[in-house]
């Protein structure tokens, strides 16, 4: 089933991009879910275990500090900041999405928005002491990731952390299928943004089969 959903998002995410539209297709893939976790295929229903991980290694306590979840599908990663003490803002582009969360977790203390990256409220500038992004970059057009990526960079307080977690390659690979792995170049336009790189981690994950991934921190420099 997950195979078949993610063969349906390939084709939507074709049919959409190919006609200028880089995000229209996700609120379309939930949609026709109609509820059901099985046809979204990035839906684990689980905290990503790169994230936990990290969240563990890094010791990281969440008290007294915001976050915010940059794309959030159905919630779990928001989910886990806030069980570890984080103030949580979580959005995504598909309201359906955020329906989703909202239903799925009705007693959350994360606040659930509907919010595009590429052009979040302006009140959100500088705001966060810590920025996940997992996942989302990877499935935006490269032409867009440009302006995501500085606009993710926006959204940190002077000493805040953002935690990038992605599909990752070689410039001389080819970018293939949905979804598209970023290279470091890419990368690299957070610290042109004005961050720094604090940790790069390019490693092997667990799943079958093992995917290669990119976890990078940053810090305003
Ligand atoms: C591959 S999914 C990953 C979801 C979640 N981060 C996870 O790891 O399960 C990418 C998510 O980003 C959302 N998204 C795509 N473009 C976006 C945008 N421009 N602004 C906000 N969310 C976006 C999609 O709706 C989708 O839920």
């Amino acid at each position: 089933m997950k195979e078949q959903a993610r063969a349906k998002a390939r084709q939507l995410a074709l049919e959409f991009v190919q006609r200028g539209d880089a995000t229209g297709w996700f609120e379309e893939l939930y949609t026709q879910a109609q509820g059901n976790e099985q046809a979204i295929h990035w839906a684990d229903m689980e905290v990503n275990p790169n994230l936990g991980e990290w969240l563990d290694h890094r010791n990281i306590q969440g008290k007294g500090k915001l976050a915010l979840v940059v794309g959030c599908g159905l919630g779990d990663d928001a989910e886990e900041l806030a069980r570890r003490g984080f103030e949580v803002v979580a959005f995504d582009i598909a309201p359906t999405a955020i329906a989703w969360c909202r239903k799925r977790f009705p007693h959350s203390p994360v606040t659930y928005v509907v919010a595009d990256v590429l052009e979040p409220p302006s009140a959100w500038r500088g705001s966060f002491d810590f920025v996940l992004e997992a996942y989302t970059l990877q499935v935006l057009p490269a032409a867009v990731r440009s302006k995501a990526i500085a606009s993710i960079a926006g959204l940190l307080t002077k000493e805040g952390t953002l935690l990038v977690i992605c599909r990752g390659r070689s410039p001389e690979e080819p970018q293939g299928d949905l979804p598209w792995p970023l290279t470091t170049e890419e990368l690299n336009l957070f610290k042109s943004a004005g961050l720094q790189q604090v940790q790069f981690e390019d490693y092997f994950d667990q799943e079958e089969p093992p995917k290669r991934r990119f976890r990078v921190e940053y810090q305003r420099a």
